[in-house]
């Protein structure tokens, strides 16, 4: 069997369970392959991707701060990335890549189908504007959030992704100054990557109430501290993005090999530690 090559192209990739997953879901689908991490800055990442797809390279996950530049290099794109505006996964096809993005796929499954979670009519409001919380966006507009508050360090880009969307009854940009303004939010997702460094958001206890979900895009312990302001501001339901990127991880591998691998193992694994990735600090 001809094996293929895949890769995650980041900033940074070295932590993440990507290669893990993919390898994982080959074994248990008989397909061979072989995927690994490439450390990549936002300069070197077009170059870094076409040596990759003369060296062969079959399909590549982009993950921070490169989803924006991923959506740029693809010639095509599926309907998800499209309105998105961003790219999680790229396939080589007919001598060019088609763009994918499977983020928002991954965690509406995750919550409704691994949580049993009914997202419907949610006041939802989503921190961050990059490359997460574009991918995200569209799919949770479908699971039938009643509307969306995008807040920004950077307000110009939450402005953006509004305009992108063109839907002012339901997608609209706050300051996060106002943050204590705005009411209880049923529905409350930290898509920023302050976690990667070790950074604390300032939120107020203002935007929960008792019914308010919460979940971190992140997972690890770069999930860890919007999870401890979650539970202090007593959300009813804590989540971090474990389950999405195992979900994200599954749709990317039905893209490129037609089969979509059963995940409920490989989460239960990941979550209690007993893989080679070994324990999660989270919830
Ligand atoms: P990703 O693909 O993970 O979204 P990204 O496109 O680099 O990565 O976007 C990172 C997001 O986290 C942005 O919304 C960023 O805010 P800015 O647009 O102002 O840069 C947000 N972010 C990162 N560190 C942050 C911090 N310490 N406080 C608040 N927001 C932060």
């Amino acid at each position: 069997m001809t094996r293929k090559h895949f890769a995650l192209f980041g900033q940074p990739v070295g932590q993440s369970l990507s290669p893990r997953i993919h390898s994982w879901f080959a074994r248990e689908s008989g397909i061979a392959l072989d995927y690994t991490s490439r450390e990549t800055s936002p300069a070197d990442f077009a170059q870094c991707l076409e040596a990759f797809a003369h060296s062969g390279g079959a399909g590549a996950n982009v993950t921070q701060p490169l989803k924006g530049l991923a959506f740029e290099q693809a010639a095509t794109w599926g309907a998800a990335s499209q309105r998105a505006g961003v790219v999680n996964t790229l396939t080589w096809r007919n001598g060019a890549w088609h763009g994918d993005n499977t983020d928002g796929a991954g965690l509406v499954h995750d919550l409704t189908g691994r949580f049993r979670l009914d997202l419907r009519g949610r006041r939802t409001l989503v921190l961050g504007a990059g490359g997460a919380a574009a991918g995200v966006l569209p799919a949770l507009l479908d699971a039938g959030i009643e509307s969306v508050t995008l807040v920004n360090r950077t307000p110009q880009r939450a402005e953006q992704l509004v305009e992108r969307h063109d839907d002012p009854a339901r997608v609209h940009a706050r300051y996060w100054a106002d943050l204590a303004n705005l009411g209880a939010f049923d529905f409350i997702v930290d898509a920023t990557s302050a976690g990667h460094s070790g950074s604390a958001l300032d939120l107020p206890f203002a935007i929960s109430g008792a019914r308010t979900l919460a979940v971190s895009l992140s997972y690890g312990a770069a999930a860890s501290r919007f999870l401890g302001w979650a539970r202090a501001a007593g959300c009813s339901e804590i989540h971090d993005g474990l389950g999405m990127l195992v979900e994200q991880a599954a749709e990317s591998f039905a893209i490129w090999h037609g089969v979509r691998p059963d995940t409920g193992d490989l989460y239960l694994e990941l979550r209690s530690g007993k893989s080679e990735a070994g324990p999660l600090s989270t919830d």
